[in-house]
C-alpha cells in the first residue's frame, strides 16, 4: 500500500526523523511504537499531508505520492485521526466532519446544509455512532464524542490507509470498540491501518506487525510471531525493563485523618455523592467515561460548582468553592483535557512549570529569583525525562506525551498536599509511566493524598489503596487494595 523511502525531518536542532524506511502492505494493520518524542506523530503527519519532510519520498499503491495538505492526502486515500484534539469549536458536528470539503456541497455559491447533515448522519450511523446528531454544536459534546466525530471525518473519503495516532487513550470502552470494529472492517476490505499507541497489550491484540522508532530511527519491525510485550519494551527504550512498574506493597495503609471530604455532591450526572480522602492515601476512581468520574475531579477542585452538597478541606474547614481556594490550600489538579485546561501551549516549559509554584519560590524578600525558577524547571525535566531542547522551549513544540509530563511537573513543583489526577498517564510511554508511578508512591509515603481518576484498570488495581467504582453518577462498589482484585471483577461493577 505504502512505501516510505528515507524520510528525514528536523525542527531546528531537533532531528525528529532520520532516514525512515517502511513498507505497509495491503490489508496490513501496522503498529507504530516508541517513547514520547521518538517521532511517531511527526512521521504520521507527514504521511497524512499535515507536514512536509525535509527529504525522502513515498509511493502509494505503486505510484509516487506527495500530498500538499491533509485534504489532498484524503483524496489520494490517506486519512489520519490526529493525536491532539482536532475538532473546530463553534461549528456543528456535520461542519466538522466535512471541514475542507464544503465545496462538494456548494452550488451557485450556496452551501447545501441539508445535504451535509444528511451525509454526516449516514456516516455517523455507519461507524456506529448514530446517537451523535450532525446539527449539534461541537462544543456541546464531551471529549470522547468529539474524538468520535474525528473518526467520522477520517472515514469521509473511504480511506485505503487510515492512520490512528493515539486515539484510544481519548476514548473509553464504547469508543474503543467502535474504533476496533472499524479497523477490522478496513482489514477485511484489504485496506491498511497505521496504528500508534502506548498500550502494548492493545497493540498486540490489534496489529499484524509492529515498527519500533527510537529517537527518529527505525529500530526494527516485528512480525506477528515475534511480538511480545517484553520485546516491545526493550526495543523502545533500548534496555531491559524488568518486573512490574506498579506498587509492590499490598498493605494499603494510610492515616485515619480525613483531608478532603465531599458530602452529598450533586453535579452533572453525579448524584448525592460522598467521598473521604485520607492523608497518605491513593484513592482510585474508576468507571466508564460518562459515569461521572471526570465531573467528580472537577468538583473536587472547585472548577464546577455542585448544585447541592459541598467539598471541604478538613484541616481548616474551608469549602473548596473555586480553583483559587483549591490552589491556595495546596491542592493540584491534572485535567484529562490537557490542551484545554491543563497547559498554556504558547508558553515555555519553564513558564508552565513555575506557574502554580510562585509561593514556594518566593524568597524572604518576596522576590522570585530567575535561578530558582530555572533550577526547579531543570529538576522536573530531569525527573520526568521531558524530551526538549531546554526549559525555554515552547510547549506547542513538544510531543503529546511530553506535554502531559509538563502538566504533571507543574503541580509536582508546587509541592501540593492533595492531588486530583484525571487520567494522569494518558499518552505516556512505558518508561516514564514507571517513573510517574514511583513518584506517586513517594508522594504517598510523604503523607500526601492523591485522587487518581483512571480509565485504565491495571493502573487502578496496581496503584490504589482503595478503589471507588462509579456507574451513572453513583457509587457501585468500594474495593480495598488486594492482590486478588481482577479486571473482570471491576468490569462487572462498572458496566
Ligand atoms: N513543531 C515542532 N517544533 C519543534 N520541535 C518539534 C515540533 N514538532 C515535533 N517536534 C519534536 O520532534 C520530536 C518528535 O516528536 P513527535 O511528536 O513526533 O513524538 P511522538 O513519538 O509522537 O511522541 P508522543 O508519544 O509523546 O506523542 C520531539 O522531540 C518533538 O519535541
Ligand atoms: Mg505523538
Amino acid at each position: 500500500m505504502l512505501t516510505v523511502k528515507k524520510i528525514s525531518k528536523a525542527f531546528g536542532p531537533t532531528r525528529a526523523l532520520i532516514d525512515v524506511d517502511m513498507e505497509i502492505r495491503r490489508g496490513e494493520i501496522r503498529g507504530l511504537i516508541g517513547e514520547n518524542g521518538s517521532g511517531k506523530s511527526t512521521l504520521a503527519s507527514i504521511i497524512a499531508g499535515a507536514q512536509f519532510a525535509d527529504s525522502g519520498s513515498f509511493e502509494l499503491k505503486g505510484k509516487p505520492y506527495a500530498p500538499r495538505n491533509m485534504v489532498g492526502a484524503q483524496n489520494h486515500g490517506v486519512s489520519m485521526i490526529i493525536q491532539e484534539m482536532g475538532t473546530i469549536p463553534g461549528i456543528t458536528v456535520a461542519a466538522n466532519i466535512f471541514t475542507g470539503r464544503l465545496e462538494e456541497f456548494t452550488r451557485f455559491g450556496f452551501i447545501n446544509m441539508k445535504a451535509i447533515n444528511r451525509r454526516a448522519a449516514e456516516l455517523l450511523q455507519e461507524i456506529g455512532a448514530g446517537d451523535i446528531h450532525p446539527e449539534t454544536l461541537i462544543n456541546r459534546l464531551n471529549f470522547e464524542e468529539r474524538k468520535i466525530v474525528e473518526i467520522a471525518r477520517a472515514m469521509v473519503a473511504n480511506p485505503d490507509l487510515l492512520i490512528v495516532d493515539e486515539t484510544t487513550t481519548a476514548l473509553a470502552q464504547r469508543g474503543r470498540e467502535l474504533l476496533y470494529r472499524l479497523i477490522r472492517r478496513l482489514h477485511e476490505e484489504n485496506k491498511s491501518v497505521l496504528f500508534i499507541s502506548h498500550d502494548l497489550h492493545e497493540l498486540m491484540s490489534i496489529c499484524d506487525t509492529i515498527t519500533v522508532l527510537r529517537d527518529g530511527i527505525v529500530i526494527d519491525t516485528l512480525e506477528k510471531e515475534e511480538i511480545s510485550v517484553d520485546r516491545m519494551r526493550s526495543l523502545m527504550v533500548g534496555r531491559e525493563l524488568s518486573g512490574s512498574y506498579f506498587r509492590s506493597d499490598y498493605d494499603g495503609s494510610y492515616s485515619d485523618e480525613v483531608v478532603l471530604e465531599a458530602k452529598r455532591v450533586t453535579s452533572g450526572i453525579l448524584e448525592e455523592f460522598n467521598l473521604e480522602l485520607h492523608k497518605g492515601e491513593i484513592l482510585g476512581v474508576g468507571g466508564l467515561s460518562d459515569c461521572g468520574m471526570h465531573e467528580l475531579g472537577r468538583v473536587l477542585f472547585g472548577i464546577d460548582k455542585p448544585i447541592t452538597g459541598s467539598v471541604t478541606l478538613k484541616k481548616n474547614n474551608v469549602q473548596v468553592k473555586d480553583p483559587h481556594v483549591a490552589t491556595k490550600n495546596n491542592m493540584a489538579y491534572v485535567s484529562k483535557e490537557r490542551d484545554r485546561e491543563a497547559i498554556i501551549l504558547n508558553a515555555s516549559i519553564k513558564e508552565n512549570v513555575v506557574l502554580p509554584s510562585h509561593r514556594q519560590l518566593r524568597k524572604v524578600l518576596g522576590l522570585i529569583t530567575r535561578r530558582s525558577e530555572t533550577n526547579l524547571t531543570n529538576k522536573q525535566i530531569e525527573t520526568l525525562r521531558i524530551k526538549c531542547r531546554n526549559g525555554k522551549q515552547i510547549c506547542n513544540e513538544l510531543s503529546g506525551g511530553n506535554k502531559q509530563k509538563v502538566v504533571f511537573a507543574k503541580w509536582l513543583g508546587k509541592e501540593s498536599d492533595i492531588l486530583i489526577l484525571d487520567c494522569p498517564t494518558r499518552g505516556i510511554d512505558v518508561g516514564v509511566k514507571a517513573a510517574m508511578y514511583k513518584l506517586m508512591t513517594e508522594l504517598k509515603a510523604q503523607g500526601k493524598s492523591i485522587v487518581m481518576i483512571s480509565e485504565e484498570l491495571p493502573e487502578l488495581i496496581g496503584m490504589s489503596d482503595r478503589i471507588l467504582l462509579l456507574k451513572n453518577g453513583r457509587l457501585q462498589a468500594e474495593l480495598r487494595r488486594s492482590p486478588d482484585i481482577s479486571e473482570k471483577q471491576i468490569i462487572q461493577y462498572i458496566i
